[in-house]
């Protein structure tokens, strides 16, 4: 009776003993929040004061044997068992991309669904469309598993660090990219190949586009910065660039200035501007986050208030993925219970900007120290030739390496430098790739994080 009591819905009066949800599509992410939610029912409703159902789940193969002891009634071909269902107050969407999810979860928006997805692609892609209904329709939207995998990133930057002002936010976002350079660095083999192995051994998808091309990590890291800095979802506006260029030879030079190469998301905030960038970087071996390895994910965010926080964790998964599902789950079902309304402020991705107004700092205009490795003539004059332009471009070079003798052929010429514009970089290279009696090939660049 007590139960019940704390159990009332404090705007409709009902008194309401459950929190019914549905799941959209049962792969890998939905038969891991399945299980957790099965599984570990007991644990949630002693920790909730209430049960959690599930009620349904949607998904073209309903055949294949998951391993999970669902009720009779649970599992559907058709969606709209979850997206219409009067029973269910939670929507799951587990199923990715940006077609049929999109509509299924505008449908159960408008239906008065509260929404849970992993879907960073769309999120970030779609944001405001999907975020804009929800606020119309008076539903939340959690999107705990959207990065990170199982790490509660979200929840740290929208409540944990909610009295930190943002200095940036930077990390390895994507697991098969970390997978694949993590193995090219240890075994020395080229990119093609490790990619290969992967997808034959189920690490990298068969399509490994949005993984090894950046866009996963610039989704996730859109989603992010709108977190950290209150700017709207500005997924076009990161600068991405992927992992498919990098040779054993950069990683083996890298190696040897002291290097590990990571594809890092960056969201750096300094004079008013955010800057929102993914790439692979080079950073000093010893930093924590260069021994962040094989398929793990780590974020790094530094608040004015607490300094550097790092959080690390499998970013991918079943059951990593899924235990984040089930906190959002958790987290609305507390919110259902007690009445509360949507959540708008902390912890929400912003519609407009809110607090002190922030622009983007267009790539060109972003500072970093840089790795060239110019396929170099060997002969006299050309090391010159090329610090000549670097020099004219107001770009200080800290160190050089040259190895190898071909004469009449090219060698690799490893040009670290100081801080400089992204503007100027682009300038010097272009003169510098265009000089035939200099070097042979287009010019190597990577980016270079740490201290000067
Ligand atoms: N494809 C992602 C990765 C996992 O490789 O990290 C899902 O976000």
């Amino acid at each position: 009776m007590a139960k019940e009591k704390e159990n009332k819905n404090k705007k409709t009066g009902q008194i309401k003993k459950t929190v019914n949800v549905g799941i959209l599509g049962f792969g890998t992410v939905g038969s891991g929040t399945a299980r957790i939610l099965v599984e570990n029912k007991d644990l949630l409703s002693a920790r909730l004061g209430f049960p959690v159902t599930l009620k349904k789940i949607a998904d073209l193969d309903i055949k294949k044997d998951r391993g999970i002891a669902l009720g009779k009634d649970v599992l559907t071909t058709d969606a709209r068992q979850v997206t219409d269902n009067p029973d269910i107050d939670i929507v799951v969407e587990l199923i990715g991309g940006l077609g049929v999810a999109r509509q299924l979860m505008m449908r159960a928006i408008k239906n008065g669904k509260h929404i849970v997805t992993a879907n960073k692609a769309l999120l970030a892609e779609h944001g405001q469309e999907i975020f804009g209904a929800a606020k119309k329709c008076g539903v939340n939207v959690g999107f705990e598993a959207s990065v990170g995998g199982g790490i509660p990133i979200i929840k740290a930057l929208g409540e944990g660090l909610i009295a930190n002002r943002i200095n940036y936010v930077y990390g390895i976002v994507n697991g098969t990219s970390n997978y694949i350079l993590t193995k090219m660095t240890n075994e020395g083999v080229e990119f093609s190949k490790v990619l290969k192995e992967a997808q034959e051994l189920g690490y990298a998808e068969a399509d490994p586009t949005l993984d090894v091309g950046g866009a996963d990590s610039a989704h996730k890291l859109a989603i992010l910065a709108s977190l950290a800095f209150g700017i709207p979802l500005s997924y076009e506006s990161v600068y991405t660039e992927g992992i498919t260029g990098i040779t054993p030879l950069d990683i083996s030079f890298a190696s040897e200035l002291g290097f590990k190469i990571k594809l890092l998301a960056i969201a750096k905030a300094a004079d008013g501007q955010v800057e929102l960038r993914v790439h692979p970087t080079m950073l000093p071996k010893d930093y924590l986050i260069s021994k962040v390895d094989g398929v793990m994910n780590a974020i790094y965010v530094n608040g004015q208030e607490t300094g550097d926080t790092l959080y690390y964790g499998r970013g991918a998964g079943d059951m990593p993925t899924g235990s984040a599902v089930v906190s959002d789950i958790a987290g609305i079902a507390q919110r259902i219970m007690s009445g509360a309304p949507p959540k708008s402020g902390l912890g929400a991705i912003k519609m407009k900007k809110s607090g002190p107004p922030m622009g983007l700092r267009r790539m060109d205009e972003v500072e970093s120290m840089y790795y060239f490795r110019f396929s170099a003539l060997d002969r006299p004059m050309v090391l010159s030739k090329i610090s000549g332009v670097l020099g004219e471009n107001n770009i200080s070079i800290a160190s050089v390496i040259q190895k190898g003798r071909k004469e009449g052929g090219a060698v690799p010429l490893v040009i670290l430098t100081h801080k400089a514009m992204e503007r100027n970089v682009r300038k010097a290279l272009k003169k510098i790739d265009s000089l035939r009696a200099v070097v042979t090939g287009k010019t190597c660049l990577i980016r270079v994080e740490g201290e000067e």
